[in-house]
């Protein structure tokens, strides 16, 4: 086998709760890459959290610092990069992902992805009165979305971070030979 590293920068995306941090600093790890997350590079542009970002600017101006994050984004190399999971609704970031790298949909059935986020409250747009209807309506509008900006799809569903992490990097070496 002669994969040792993927070509191209490899960008997680997916749904809230499917693992792209966790998963991505695995692999980052493993690979000798950098791992950059573009929440995180939003809440230390801005010094306040995704969800005071929410509240005091509105979800607008978050979603113009998605676009700007990943357009600064475009100049690294050997890195994982994972995405918020509203990234695909602008399809401005759907040509941004192609470009930046190896896009991988990390995705998980509802009860895993409720599961996984029913565990903290900053997610702003799951603050809602019935978060399962609302996550479900999401999965709905988004699903295609993920698909067809995706390279390579990994379902997380009930496995752990280690255990997607070899997924992917299997379908890696699928694609990549
Ligand atoms: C969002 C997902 C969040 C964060 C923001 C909006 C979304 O990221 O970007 O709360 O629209 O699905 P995670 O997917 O890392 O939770």
């Amino acid at each position: 086998m002669n994969f040792v590293y993927p070509d191209r920068n490899v960008v997680l995306i997916g749904f809230m709760g499917t693992g792209k941090s966790s998963v991505g600093r695995e692999l980052a790890r493993r690979w000798g890459f950098r791992f950059l997350d573009t929440d995180s590079i939003i809440r230390n542009q801005c010094g306040k959290s995704i969800a005071e970002i929410f509240s005091v600017f509105g979800e607008p101006f978050f979603r113009d610092q998605e676009f700007a994050t990943l357009t600064n984004l475009l100049q690294c190399h050997r890195s994982v990069i994972a995405t918020g999971g509203g990234i695909v609704i602008q399809p401005r970031n759907v040509d941004l992902l192609g470009k930046l790298g190896t896009t991988i949909w990390l995705k998980a059935d509802q009860t895993t992805i409720l599961e996984r986020v029913s565990r903290n409250k900053n997610r702003p747009l799951l603050q809602t009165t019935d978060p399962e209807t609302t996550i479900a309506r999401l999965l709905i509008e988004r699903g295609p979305l993920y698909e067809s900006a995706a390279d390579l799809v990994v379902d997380s569903s009930g496995l752990s971070h280690h255990e997607v992490a070899e997924k992917v990097i299997a379908g890696l070496q699928s694609i990549q030979g």
